[in-house]
């Protein structure tokens, strides 16, 4: 049966894309999305081990332009590097497409043309934060001593592209560290007890299994510092992807992650998948001196995933979390655009109806100085009824009014996982990569 986990495999540019609606007229860049996109032929058992393809969706004088391109070319497809699958950000001028096993892969932001690794070597990860203050970019990763290694990086590029700061430290044992959470003075990482399992087949589970007798632990580490000055905190034995956002206040270090009793997709060390419930936005806290236990608060019942925010607010305080969202407790994957206002605790959401596919929701500022949340939200749909997907466009603020604009694609976007809007940036389809 065809559903949108399947991949695509025409390389595609097009342009004066149909549009619905009015796209408005300052929305002007263009938003790349990655996900996993299998090549014909190529065994991927886990949905996380596609080779990485960009789909590209230009706006601007109210038309559209599309490109969509594997990351890594064929010809030049080597297992050093990677997959360069799961999310693309721009930064000192390139684009990164980024995967936590491996270094970042650069990308022409004009034409996707491949530029390897550059100068980056050793595991990164998928969701480095930008320093909205500074333009630094703080990275991480796990197991950077080698597979399944207790070795966890800290470090920071500056505006430029260059290392400015890096350290390691050891975590109690390996952990599956997919995110982290960032503050002007501090960075964050849940180590919990989705753990290295060597003994696991690793193309059907990555060599990861669901641990809870590890426990949970939350390390914070001042930016800037030693690896040897982390602080360890007792966390619950749950299991998070993301996290939305975090910040300092009164000498504590908040941070909202959507949080699973236990996580999707991965087993038991007995190879045994128990049935995940989906993920719910929480609340941890730890005081910055000391080492009490993470406190943890419940923000709302609305379970989702693919958290982004006002990222020129990233790493301050906020009340706006935007999300993809289910249409019921028994369906899968994500039908619904979720608008989270912690200030009131209430739900703002769309449904696209029982089968669609919904990608996070990727907030773009209205203006340089527009108000926080004063923008839109980005995000690709499908409908098995549909021949393509649609780029959809909401008013940030009334997401239950539906989109003002939708551009109809000239081919499905697979479920992916991460992207991001570049300003001013545009595809130059003359150029090809
Ligand atoms: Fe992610």
């Amino acid at each position: 049966m065809l559903n949108n986990r399947n991949p695509v495999y025409r390389e595609i540019d097009a342009a004066c894309l149909p549009i619905e609606g009015r796209l408005p007229p300052g929305l002007q860049g263009t938003l790349y999305r990655n996900g996993p996109n299998p090549r014909a032929g190529e065994a991927s058992q886990h949905w996380f081990l596609g080779q990485g393809m960009i789909h590209a969706i230009s706006l601007g004088g109210g038309q559209a332009t599309y490109r969509n391109r594997w990351v890594i070319p064929q010809e030049n497809l080597t297992p050093q590097l990677g997959k360069a699958n799961t999310h693309v950000i721009a930064h000192a001028g390139t684009l990164m497409a980024l995967e936590e096993a491996h270094a970042p892969v650069l990308l022409g932001p004009d034409t996707l043309a491949f530029h390897g690794h550059g100068s980056m070597t050793g595991r990164f990860t998928a969701h480095p934060k930008h320093d909205p203050a500074t333009g630094a970019l703080v990275f991480f990763a796990y197991a950077a001593g080698g597979r399944h290694t207790r070795t966890i990086r800290c470090g920071s590029l500056d505006a430029h592209g260059h290392l400015a700061w890096e350290t390691c430290f050891e975590a109690p044992f390996c952990s599956m560290v997919h995110d982290a959470a960032v503050t002007a003075r501090h960075i964050a990482l849940p180590v919990l007890p989705l753990a290295a399992a060597p003994a696991l087949d690793e193309g059907d589970t990555l060599g990861f299994a669901w641990q809870p007798e590890l426990g949970g632990h939350l390390a914070v580490l001042r930016r800037g510092a030693y690896g040897s000055e982390v602080r360890w905190h007792e966390a619950p034995p749950v299991h998070a992807f993301h996290i939305a956002n975090a910040w300092e206040e009164h000498d504590r270090l908040f941070l909202d992650l959507f949080v699973y009793d236990v996580p999707p997709l991965f087993p038991t060390p007995g190879g045994v998948r128990v049935k995940a419930a989906p993920a719910r936005p929480c609340r941890w806290s730890v005081a910055l001196e000391g080492r009490e236990p993470v406190r943890v608060e419940h923000l709302h019942d609305m379970a989702g995933e693919f958290p982004r925010i006002d990222d020129r607010h990233a790493g301050g305080s906020y009340d706006q979390i935007y999300y993809a969202s289910r249409s019921g407790v028994e369906q899968v994957g994500f039908q619904a655009i979720t608008r989270l206002d912690l200030s009131r605790g209430a739900i703002d959401q769309f449904d696209f109806g029982l089968a669609a596919s919904v990608s996070e929701p990727v907030f773009v500022p209205r203006g340089d100085d527009a108000p926080i949340d004063d923008g839109w939200l980005m995000s690709t749909v499908w409908r098995p009824e549909w021949a393509g997907s649609k780029l959809v466009v909401f008013d940030a603020g009334h997401v239950a009014d539906g989109p003002v604009a939708a551009v109809i694609l000239p081919q499905r976007v697979p479920d992916g996982f991460h992207g991001s809007f570049v300003p001013d940036v545009f595809l130059d389809l003359e150029k090809s990569r």
